[in-house]
């Protein structure tokens, strides 16, 4: 006779198993804190040249989340873009260097990309 695991054990052992895939789930994906994200875009002042549906000075974030959705270093290209200084082109021709945030915390210029990216 083969012995089997008792019901109450078995269903300890799910419960158990839910919990970690739980754990594990919620640390692969941060969330985004969007309102914290759109409360820095305007204060940055991105949203005078960035719409999330239609192009202005630059691509609209919906583009631009288009654009990355299959790059796998998209956050840090991003991350760089808004924290380096390249050089852009404007709708009117001239070249200036994009706009650097002046928040330096990284962890809000990360969910700020997260959101662009989440457009
Ligand atoms: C003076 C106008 C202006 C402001 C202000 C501005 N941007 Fe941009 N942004 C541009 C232009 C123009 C481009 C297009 C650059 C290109 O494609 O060469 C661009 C491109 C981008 C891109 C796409 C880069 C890529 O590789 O495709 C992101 C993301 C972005 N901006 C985010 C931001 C954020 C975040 C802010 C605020 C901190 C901001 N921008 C403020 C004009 C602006």
């Amino acid at each position: 006779m083969t012995r089997s695991v008792p019901v109450r054990g078995r269903l300890l052992l799910g419960a158990m198993l839910g919990l970690i895939a739980c754990s594990v789930a919620g640390t692969a994906v941060a969330a985004v804190d969007a309102v914290a994200a759109k409360k820095m875009a305007r204060k940055e002042s991105c949203l005078r040249c960035h719409a999330l549906d239609r192009k202005k000075e630059g691509p609209s974030y919906q583009a631009v989340a288009y654009k990355y959705k299959d790059q796998a270093d998209a956050q840090d290209k991003l991350v760089e873009h808004i924290t380096a200084g390249k050089k852009v082109k404007l709708t009117d021709g001239h070249e200036e260097t994009h706009k650097i945030t002046k928040t330096k915390d990284p962890e809000q210029i990360k969910n700020l990309i997260a959101w662009i990216l989440a457009q």
